[in-house]
């Protein structure tokens, strides 16, 4: 059986009872990206990107839905339930079809991108849109959970986290080393704590570099953002859930949180796709973004940098077409 959870089976939460709901996630590239290294002022095979985007539903958000899926069907779940900004939905959705179960998805209206919206209508979620920002709908998610008694597949839920772990484990095994940088960008904040547990377990310690969007970087200010606003509609959130995880990721690696403003983010995306040939999503290109940022004043940190790209292009067609090279 391929997928992320018969790969490292051993080091998840799952048993002989636990039926596996897999879709072959995992297991994406880690590409060499020389052109990026050279605009940020460091020598070749320094940069390395994890297209994240190349899992099933094209996010990395299928790591953590193959097993928050599969432990909601093995403890007898008919319906989970999400808040979402596109990708946790799309992902949900499609892991929820593929066990036979309902999804009910909290979307906030007019903010999610085509082609993550498209996912969860063609999977069957029952969407419901929300007068608000996604702060509002994992509110709303977390009560309408607790009040019917369904499985919520935020990464509030453990098992997503645990899920997400591997991918730093397929890193260091892509490298066969540990990278001496991690930089990826920062919405609720499961991923960056994810990374972190996952390199921890292995014992390594990479430094820990998270982006936020300008308009939408509570932890960069560090109280709540009320009204987050970024071109980046997967990390514009206020309020992160993993808030004090991505902080002690942060300083246990004496690593950073910076922020990237939209304009800085829209000209990584375009330079990943102009020049290393790789369409990412627009939150996926801010850690890149941070990089060039960092560089910009010579601080690009050295030795070996991992940039995640965490969503593909296609999921935001209208951004691609509007802010075009
Ligand atoms: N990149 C992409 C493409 C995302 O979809 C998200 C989060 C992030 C980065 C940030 O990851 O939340 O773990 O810090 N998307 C969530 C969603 C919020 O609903 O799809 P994080």
């Amino acid at each position: 059986m391929s997928g992320l959870i018969a790969r490292w089976r051993e080091r998840l939460p799952v048993t002989d009872r636990t039926p596996i709901v897999t879709l072959g996630e995992g297991g994406t590239p880690l590409v060499r990206a020389d052109r990026v290294a050279k605009a940020a002022g460091l020598p070749p095979g320094a940069i390395f990107l994890k297209l994240e985007g190349l899992n099933p539903t094209g996010s990395f958000k299928d790591r953590g839905m193959t097993l928050a899926i599969s432990k909601a069907l093995e403890d007898g779940a008919e319906c989970v339930l999400c808040a979402s900004t596109g990708n946790t939905s799309a992902s949900a959705a499609a892991y929820a079809a593929r066990a036979g179960l309902r999804c009910v998805v909290f979307l906030p209206k007019g903010k999610v991108a085509a082609g993550k919206l498209s996912q969860a209508v063609m999977h069957g979620a029952e969407i419901v849109e929300v007068d608000g920002n996604f702060d509002r709908a994992l509110t709303m998610a977390v009560e309408a959970a607790r009040l019917q008694g369904l499985t919520l597949v935020n990464s509030t839920n453990h098992f997503r986290i645990e899920g997400q772990k591997t991918g730093a484990f397929e890193i260091l095994e892509q490298l066969g080393r540990a990278p001496d940088n991690h930089f990826i960008p920062v919405g609720n904040a499961g991923n960056i704590t994810a990374y972190w547990k996952g390199y921890t377990e292995m014992g390594h310690r990479p430094r820990m570099f998270g982006w936020q969007a300008a308009g939408a970087a509570p932890l960069v200010h560090g109280k709540p953002i009320k009204d987050p606003k970024t071109i980046a509609t997967a990390i514009r959130i206020g309020n992160p859930v993993s808030w004090k995880t991505a902080v002690a990721a942060r300083d246990e690696s004496n690593g950073l949180i910076g922020s990237v403003t939209d304009a800085e983010i829209l000209a990584a995306y375009r330079f990943l796709a102009a020049k290393e040939g790789v369409f990412c999503e627009p939150s996926s290109a801010a850690a890149v973004a941070g990089l060039f940022k960092l560089a910009k004043t010579r601080k690009a940190p050295k030795g070996l940098t991992v940039c995640v790209l965490t969503g593909h292009g296609l999921k935001d067609p209208d951004i691609a077409l509007r802010f075009k090279p």
